[in-house]
């Protein structure tokens, strides 16, 4: 199965067992907007849960804050979001399609990129276990062609952009012969710049003064409050803030399922350091973010750090996490060293002082801050992406089946464990009945008696229960049940008065924070 057949796959089994549906799907749906069905929103809080705790919990000095989507529209102007929140477009005359200018270019270097892959790819198989591809890299003629076809394509673009030179975005397009994936053809108009926030009026229609946006991030409404919390929660520097909430951004190019939306959840923290002790900050939460991630142990090698080639008109420094999607190496956290750009420009265009008064140096100023911003609906991906699994199974009568399993981490799964009495008789319904009550105070728990017992295993491998919980005949006698691991198929028979404990140990949120 190719990557992409794999992604279409995921889509419909998303659909198919109720965790994200098209938003308004019988108005036939809005385009890049969803919705999360009954697993999904289980999915999406547990997610919401593990970075929550791993923020707050196990960092004392940072807190949490729930601001407005709504804000005051002179934050935008002070933030840059009403200057510089913009993409650059072109479109194609031809299939009428229109492109974010930059994304067109980026598609170009990642193929160049895969004509290197190739070259590596045949001279491994000409040179065999002799073959040292980093050396092959360095020397190999058509290799460092491609390469410096690319590094000057890159650097070309990075200065057009900086310098808001569309007439040069768009030579670079002609330079580099794209074409329209859809019409194929070089009929491009000129590149034009759009501002990504929407947005709405606040009161009277007619009024143009109250216009106001839905945020495009969550972290403006953190630096707005930042003195707040810390006068109100004696905080100290270095402290954060975390925040989790909806952004709203007018994408263009929106594709790649819920990969970027037009509505999204952000998980955000600002930290708040001394000046000058900005880039110690930076590597400590590059790392610290890096290792939330590995905690879930979808594989390490699917995760990369990318620097940025243009930094946003915030930053001095900024790393995304990669993580690969079927659809390749994409960013899925953003960290950024903000400097004291936010709380300065807020300073400047509020006329409020926004300064700390730092008890130990006697001195006042303006903090520099360090952002961790992660997209929920991209974590949710990313971790269906990697749980995905179809498997061909033997059974115990030696005939063969086919599964769909999620192989989510236990403590993110959105149904923990599903309570099954064999027969819908002799009392095994009752005596379910009574070992469910008894553990759904703890654990998100499923009841299910249609079906065999193997179509019902079917069900909850599709949804990445990882354990279910069989009432037989026996249990009436020696309270006993049996447990069907997800991911080994494996059976074991167990006291129902330990179900409590075993769960606990196997589901709980604490194994993924003990290993952050
Ligand atoms: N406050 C900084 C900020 O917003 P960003 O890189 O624009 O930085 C941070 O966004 C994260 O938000 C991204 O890494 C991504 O996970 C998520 N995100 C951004 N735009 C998105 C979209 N249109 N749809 C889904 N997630 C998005």
């Amino acid at each position: 199965m190719t990557q992409e057949e794999l992604f279409k796959k995921l889509i419909a089994h998303c659909k198919e067992y109720g965790f994200v549906f098209q938003s308004s799907e019988i108005y036939d749906g809005l385009s890049a907007v969803y919705d999360y069905g009954q697993n999904g929103v289980e999915l999406k809080n547990n997610i919401r849960q593990y970075w929550w705790d791993a923020m707050t919990r196990l960092n004392e000095n940072i807190v949490g804050l729930d601001s407005a989507i709504f804000m005051h529209p002179d934050v935008w102007v002070a933030s840059g979001h009403v200057g510089a929140f913009n993409d650059p477009l072109i479109d194609n005359k031809d299939s009428k399609k229109r492109y974010r200018a930059d994304v067109l270019i980026e598609d170009w270097m990642a193929k160049q990129e895969e004509k290197i892959a190739k070259e590596v790819t045949k001279a491994q198989k000409r040179f065999g276990d002799s073959f040292d591809e980093a050396m092959f890299v360095k020397t190999n003629g058509r290799v460092l062609e491609i390469q410096a076809k690319i590094d000057a394509v890159r650097t070309r673009m990075v200065k057009a952009l900086d310098d808001s030179d569309l007439p040069e975005v768009k030579k670079i397009i002609e330079d580099c012969e794209i074409v329209c994936p859809i019409s194929g053809s070089r009929n491009w108009t000129d590149v034009r710049q759009f501002n990504l926030m929407f947005d709405t009026k606040m009161g009277s229609v007619s009024d143009d003064a109250n216009t106001i946006y839905l945020r495009p991030e969550t972290a403006q409404g953190i630096f707005v409050n930042y003195l707040n919390v810390q006068k109100t929660g004696r905080m100290k520097l270095p402290f954060g803030i975390a925040q989790i909430g909806k952004a709203f951004r007018n994408e263009i190019v929106a594709r790649q399922f819920i990969f970027r939306m037009r509505e999204f959840e952000q998980m955000e923290m600002q930290f708040f350091v001394r000046p000058g002790e900005e880039m110690k900050w930076f590597e400590f939460w590059k790392e610290k973010r890096m290792s939330w991630h590995k905690a879930m142990g979808l594989g390490e090698e699917k995760y990369r750090f990318h620097e940025h080639d243009k930094l946003a008109h915030y930053a001095n420094a900024a790393f995304d996490i990669e993580f690969q999607f079927p659809f390749g190496f994409k960013e899925v956290e953003g960290i950024h060293s903000r400097t004291d750009f936010d709380l300065g420009q807020h300073q400047q265009h509020s006329g409020k002082k926004l300064q700390y008064f730092d008890p130990e140096t006697n001195e006042n100023y303006v903090p520099y801050v360090v952002e961790t911003s992660i997209g929920l609906d991209r974590t949710f991906l990313l971790l269906l992406s990697s749980a995905y699994n179809e498997e061909k199974i033997t059974k115990e009568d030696g005939s063969t089946d086919e599964r769909v399993v999620l192989r989510i981490p236990p403590a993110l799964a959105p149904v923990k464990l599903a309570v099954f009495p064999l027969t819908k008789k002799d009392g095994l319904p009752e005596k379910a009945r009574q070992i469910m009550d008894d553990l759904k105070i703890d654990f998100k728990c499923q009841y299910e008696e249609k079906d065999s017992i193997g179509k019902r295993y079917r069900r909850h491998d599709a949804i990445g229960t990882p354990f279910c919980i069989t009432i037989d005949h026996q249990s009436l006698e020696d309270n006993t049940v049996t447990i069907r691991h997800r991911d080994t198929m494996e059976q074991e028979r167990v006291d129902a008065s330990r179900l409590r404990e075993i769960m606990e140990e196997k589901v709980s949120m604490k194994n993924l924070l003990r290993k952050i």
